[in-house]
């Protein structure tokens, strides 16, 4: 399974390293796929199991994009998997699914793992479901569902940082519609913690979790992956 945190802009670049070198010795002795995506200023050369991903780039090698970073920044770390579409990148700094699907359409043809985000808002969720299934349908727009290299994360906006979550039941009918849609291995996001994800990995198409704020302590991530450890293992 694929076990992803999400740090955001969380921890410091001394912080980040012991972390990510404390997730390590977990992922060794997993047999998980572990990624992390620490803030930009964090990213360096890991030599680890772990995978080290961005949270966001500009779709360019280098140029005049005062603030962003590019491909040319990525390179200097081997950085090769980058988060896309995530819900606050949509919502809190305004992403249009245009731009979404241009920067999905350059990392992709620079071959990176996407990690790709798509879910509702709490108004879309209750207005039921053919509307939210057409809004999130709507997320995959202009991205190639068949790219070797993606990873799709289901994370209803309501869920992310609340506390909230879907029921297993809601968990599971909307990862069957989504497995429609792509083949990618189906990752879970929303309030994921250490006392709910056995549950959430046990839900059929649950290919994985993105994890942020329960992540943040490299203790309790590595509890998850060894959760993730337990429950492939009795499967
Ligand atoms: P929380 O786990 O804090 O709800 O965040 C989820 C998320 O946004 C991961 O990308």
């Amino acid at each position: 399974m694929i076990i992803a945190a999400n740090l955001k802009t969380n921890l410091t670049r001394h912080e980040t390293a012991s972390y990510i070198e404390e997730v390590n010795r977990c992922a060794l002795a997993s047999k998980q796929d572990v990624l992390v995506f620490p803030a930009i200023s964090s990213l360096d050369s890991f030599d680890t199991k772990v995978e080290v991903g961005t949270q966001n780039a500009y779709p360019t090698q280098k140029g005049a994009f005062t603030g962003e970073i590019g491909l040319e920044q990525l390179d200097e770390f081997g950085i090769k998997i980058i988060l896309i579409g995530h819900s606050e990148r949509r919502h809190v700094l305004g992403e249009s699914q245009e731009f979404i699907a241009q920067k999905f359409r350059y990392f992709k043809s620079q071959g990176f793992k996407i990690v790709y985000c798509v879910g509702e808002p709490k108004a879309k969720r209750e207005a039921g479901k053919a509307e939210m299934m057409e809004y999130i349908a709507a997320q995959y727009a202009g991205i190639d569902t068949e790219y070797e290299n993606l990873i799709i994360a289901y994370e209803p906006v309501w869920a992310i940082g609340t506390g909230l979550t879907p029921t297993l039941e809601d968990i599971e009918d909307i990862h069957a519609e989504l497995k429609k849609k792509s083949s990618a291995p189906l990752l879970y996001g929303g309030s994921v913690k250490v006392n709910n994800i056995k549950d959430v990995l046990s839900v059929k198409n649950v290919d994985g979790v993105l994890v942020g704020s329960a992540a943040l302590y490299a203790e309790h991530f590595c509890t998850m992956i060894q959760y993730a450890d337990e429950i492939e293992s009795n499967n």
